[in-house]
């Protein structure tokens, strides 16, 4: 689905449009992408390099995709021309469980501790609501500290510890399962 834009402060004063990127805007998700994993891939989900020759066409194809689909969307936080920060949130079930989304985020390293997290769940949740999800599921590195502060700032409950999930660079890594209720 499409969500509209809407502006935030960030606690430096920083104002920001909070919207979904369009097919337009796959460049610069890429290079927000990559921009994240620069500094974070540990935390992410794929390798350092993964994004670096990512093809921009498909990018545009997946953001097309998400834009029609009503059960998923993401949502980007624009400063000018740029991309600083990202959340997406898609169905996570089917039948009996079709309630449930997952949400996965990033923002980029020079805008950590400024709240842009907070904002971006905070729109996550309401759109989420609106769409009838009840409930809300992911999950983060036990290594990773402000993760788990923003999570448990933003009323997510701990829920379980997967072990040895992730094998990052020789080594296997811990992740803990949070949910929150809408
Ligand atoms: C995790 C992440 C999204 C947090 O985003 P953010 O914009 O820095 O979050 P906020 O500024 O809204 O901070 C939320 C809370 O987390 C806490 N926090 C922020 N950084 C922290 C840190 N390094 N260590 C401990 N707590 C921290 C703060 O207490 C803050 O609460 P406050 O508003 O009461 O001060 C960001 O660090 C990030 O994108 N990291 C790299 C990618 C990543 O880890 N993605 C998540 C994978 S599961």
């Amino acid at each position: 689905m499409n969500v509209l834009a809407k502006m935030i402060c960030l606690k430096n004063g920083l104002e920001l449009s909070l919207r979904s990127p369009t097919s337009n805007d796959a460049q610069l998700l890429l290079d927000h992408i990559r921009n994240v994993f620069r500094t974070s891939y540990r935390n992410m989900n794929q390798a350092q390099h993964h994004w670096d020759n990512f093809p921009v066409e498909k990018e545009r194809e997946i953001l097309a995709n998400i834009l029609q689909d009503e059960g998923q969307f993401m949502i980007s936080a624009f400063l000018g021309e740029r991309i600083v920060g990202n959340i997406a949130c898609m169905s996570a079930g089917r039948g009996f469980q079709e309630a449930n989304a997952s949400v996965a985020m990033g923002v980029e390293a020079e805008f950590h501790g400024m709240g842009l997290g907070t904002e971006l769940l905070n729109y996550v949740f309401e759109i989420a609501k609106s769409l009838k999800y009840h409930r809300l599921q992911l999950t983060v590195r036990t290594f990773n500290n402000a993760g788990i502060a923003l999570y448990e700032k933003m009323g997510f409950r701990r829920v379980g510890e997967l072990e040895e999930i992730a094998f990052i660079e020789g080594q296997y890594f811990n992740e803990y399962m949070y949910e929150k209720i809408l």
